[in-house]
């Protein structure tokens, strides 16, 4: 046998030997043996010297081999078996990992309240498109353009072809109002429905104002509907969301929509109606528009502004949130935090 055979064989050897081995020492005598200071290869590597100089290159060349292929392999295993003793043993007792539980987002959370309040009272829940016509946003609900009531309604016009050029230009919808008229437009009173949904108006971010925020329309329309319907049933509501011994205060505004129309407070809780930085100093804090639907609307949806009556009314969803959770900032909804979201 050459000695470059005979070094082959102890390569085949040592991984051998190698492939056994179960702990730290036992790969250290593995080391000492096949690579130490009295182990063959040291041995056949001290005679080169004296060898003739074609075999002394082949021979220390495959001596060379040999040590760096053994070194690799003691390094790996010592690794592998360092990784199997960090491993604790199997501990059967132990309680399961936790998988995290999802929440509802807290606008969800809200938009379900809210429905849940009215869904008994006989209303059903209906869904709009948010990329809307300018006629079903504006027009049809008593808003012409040019006329100055639409100023108080910024909105993000959408540069596409309209599908249908005579009911105006596209937009973003800048409030809920708009399905009222899809809905009346297909149905015949009577009717009740509440309308969740997205809203969009280009407002610069601050604490209380974001581009993008949610609404709860609701309309009812009868033979017969009057305006204290329209007080009984939202003070029914806030009393109920916001506990039993809540006021509320209907206060006249204006809305092109509705006539006569109001804006809906009610009395602070933070500070019981006295003035404090929450409702800021006013004592009553504003939650909602609403009024007599308006005959012009009635007429663009081809009912008899005479032989029907109805109310609407709309609220921020964001608004009625941050209130029942005390979040001092809109922007927190959209970002999405978990430290937040989780404590809603
Ligand atoms: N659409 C109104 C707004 O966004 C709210 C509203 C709805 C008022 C229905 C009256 C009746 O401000």
């Amino acid at each position: 046998m050459t000695v470059a055979q005979e070094l082959d064989q102890l390569l085949a050897e040592a991984l051998a030997a190698l492939a056994q081995a179960r702990s730290a020492a036992e790969l250290e005598q593995l080391r000492v043996r096949f690579l130490g200071r009295k182990s063959r290869l040291a041995e056949v590597m001290k005679t080169l010297p004296a060898l003739p100089a074609e075999e002394r290159a082949a021979v220390g060349k495959r001596g060379n081999q040999l040590k760096a292929a053994l070194e690799a392999r003691l390094a790996a295993a010592r690794e592998t078996l360092a990784a199997d003793t960090a491993r604790e043993p199997l501990d059967v007792t132990l309680p399961g990992a936790a998988i995290p539980q999802g929440w509802l987002h807290p606008v969800t959370q809200t938009i379900e309240a809210v429905l849940s309040l009215f869904i008994p009272m006989g209303f059903e829940v209906v869904e709009g498109p948010e990329l809307e016509l300018e006629r079903y946003n504006f027009d049809a609900l008593n808003i012409p353009r040019d006329h100055p009531s639409r100023e108080s309604f910024d909105t993000f016009f959408v540069e596409a072809s309209s599908p249908e050029p005579k009911k105006g230009r596209l937009l973003l919808r800048s409030h809920t109002s708009p399905v009222q008229v899809r809905v009346m437009e297909r149905r015949k009173p009577p009717l009740r429905i509440v309308v969740p949904g997205v809203v969009y108006r280009p407002d610069p971010l601050d604490p209380s104002h974001s581009f993008m925020f949610h609404q709860v329309e609701g309309l009812m329309v009868d033979d017969r509907t009057s305006f204290a319907d329209l007080k009984g049933a939202l003070d029914l509501f806030l009393k109920t969301l916001f506990g039993p011994r809540t006021k509320t205060r209907f206060r006249p505004h204006f809305f092109p929509f509705t006539e006569p129309s109001a804006e809906v407070d009610i009395a602070c809780a933070s500070c019981g109606g006295r003035g404090c930085p929450t409702c800021g100093k006013k004592g009553w804090l504003e939650i909602m528009g609403c009024g007599m639907v308006h005959p012009n609307v009635f007429k663009a949806v081809g009912y008899d502004p005479r032989a029907v009556q109805g109310f609407a009314f709309g609220l921020g969803v964001e608004r009625i949130a941050m209130l029942r959770h005390g979040i001092t900032d809109i922007r927190l909804f959209f970002e999405n935090d978990l430290r937040f979201l989780e404590q809603c």
